[in-house]
């Protein structure tokens, strides 16, 4: 067995059912691995993945290894890890991973590299830890690079900043970029495993509670949507107009955080930035109020500024910390402040992880039959790609569509014609 760091390897069976009960929501990876064992597309490519260790990715990375790929994988966060997938990874597909849940900067780190030292022909990431670390510490391994893929939002803000400063060292192919992921998985998945995280955490009844949603791109919108599902008055706190209009024309009401925190009960970071939640606000937050961040990285709520107010400091259940200001106001922050999905739940359902994983197996083809004329740049899937995961996920969900006819296809081709 070759090397890896997990938490326990007694857990492998239990991480094996849960892998195949994800498998079972995910047909469309499934297809995709079915060929990949055929065609062995990926033969001789070193993978080192950076994702969150979850069932969903457990099947991306069955599938990447039936394609012919030489996979490892380390955890993305450290603690979204499910150690019995960790272990089963290891058991049972052969696959070395490096991740435990919990896992403190520096071991997160060193798993990292750890991951690295596999020498990748493609790095996947999830928030460009693997790319970041490459371009700092581990130039070195660039000229064996073929690619990377990037999973989420966030990833793709830090590695446009690495293009736009002439920096990259190696195409880099955006999966969040695809219309297949980001419109379902940061809409849907986040909207739904955000909610979810909330819940196991806190057991609170969202019903007529005041939820404010701090961001309204896509994992905000979702979000929104979901808490106003279950009941909750929501609120939007935005810093684009734009955005800011089309939540409240979608019904919701917006205001400055400021106010909003004054009157919620439920406050949520989705933002992509920093410090979004800062001592200005936990001054005058409500007695009880609970806040989450599902943002990919922990910046978003200031939790140093909240210790330094804060005269008590006490874990109060699983996942929740109790912040005690001199004022006698109690906050309650869930799971550090780490992305609340993930660590306090299970992450997205695994049918809409089905279609961003589609996106990254296919995009690990993409790499690799077109890696001499890619220059170092950010890419996009081709649409193609993404029309036929989309058109895959409809038939996969027994969902038929009309087709244009002759003329319609015509009309749509014509400048002629008009009033
Ligand atoms: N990101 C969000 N949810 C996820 C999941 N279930 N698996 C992997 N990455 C995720």
């Amino acid at each position: 067995m070759k090397k890896s760091d997990i938490q326990d390897i007694r857990l492998a069976s239990k991480g094996k059912n849960r892998i195949e009960w994800a498998n079972r929501s995910m047909p469309v990876l499934d297809q995709i691995r079915k060929r990949f064992s055929k065609e062995k597309p990926l033969r001789g490519l070193r993978v080192s993945a950076c994702l969150h260790v979850t069932t969903e990715t457990a099947n991306l990375m069955i599938a990447l290894k039936a394609g012919g790929a030489d996979c490892v994988l380390c955890a993305s966060n450290p603690l979204s890890t499910q150690d019995d997938v960790a272990a089963a990874l290891v058991k049972h597909f052969g696959i070395p991973v490096f991740a435990v849940k919990g896992e403190n900067k520096k071991t997160y780190y060193r798993h990292l590299n750890q991951a690295l030292n596999h020498k990748p022909h493609i790095t996947m990431d999830d928030g460009a830890d693997l790319v970041s670390e490459i371009h700092g510490k581990r130039k070195d391994l660039a000229d064996h690079i073929v690619g990377s893929t990037e999973e989420t939002t966030t990833g793709v803000i830090r590695l446009r900043s690495l293009e736009e400063k002439g920096l990259l060292l190696f195409p880099v192919l955006a999966v969040n970029d695809s219309k297949t992921k980001h419109f379902f998985d940061n809409r849907y998945g986040t909207g739904q495993s955000t909610v979810d995280g909330i819940i196991r955490a806190t057991n609170i009844l969202l019903a007529g509670a005041v939820f404010v949603v701090c961001g309204y791109g896509w994992c905000g919108r979702g979000l929104a949507q979901k808490a106003r599902g279950l009941g909750a008055h929501v609120v939007v706190a935005e810093i684009d107009p734009l955005k800011a209009l089309e939540a409240v024309m979608d019904g919701f009401q917006v205001m400055p955080l400021k106010k909003a925190v004054q009157i919620a009960d439920v406050i949520v970071t989705v933002t992509g930035n920093t410090s979004v939640i800062r001592e200005e606000h936990f001054r005058v937050m409500k007695d009880g109020a609970i806040i989450a961040n599902s943002g990919h990285f922990n910046v978003e709520i200031d939790i140093p500024a909240l210790k330094r107010l804060s005269k008590r400091v006490r874990p109060i259940r699983d996942f929740i910390e109790e912040f005690e200001l001199p004022n006698g106001r109690k906050i309650h922050l869930i799971a550090e402040g780490r992305l609340v999905n993930l660590a306090a739940a299970e992450g997205h359902p695994a049918s809409v992880m089905d279609m961003s994983f589609a996106n990254q197996a296919l995009g690990a083809e993409f790499l690799k039959q077109n890696n001499l004329t890619l220059e170092k740049k950010i890419y996009t899937l081709p649409e193609a790609l993404d029309q036929n995961i989309a058109s895959l996920k409809l038939k996969a969900m027994g969902v038929q569509i009309d087709r244009l006819t002759s003329e319609q296809v015509k009309y749509l081709a014509s400048w002629e014609l008009g009033t």
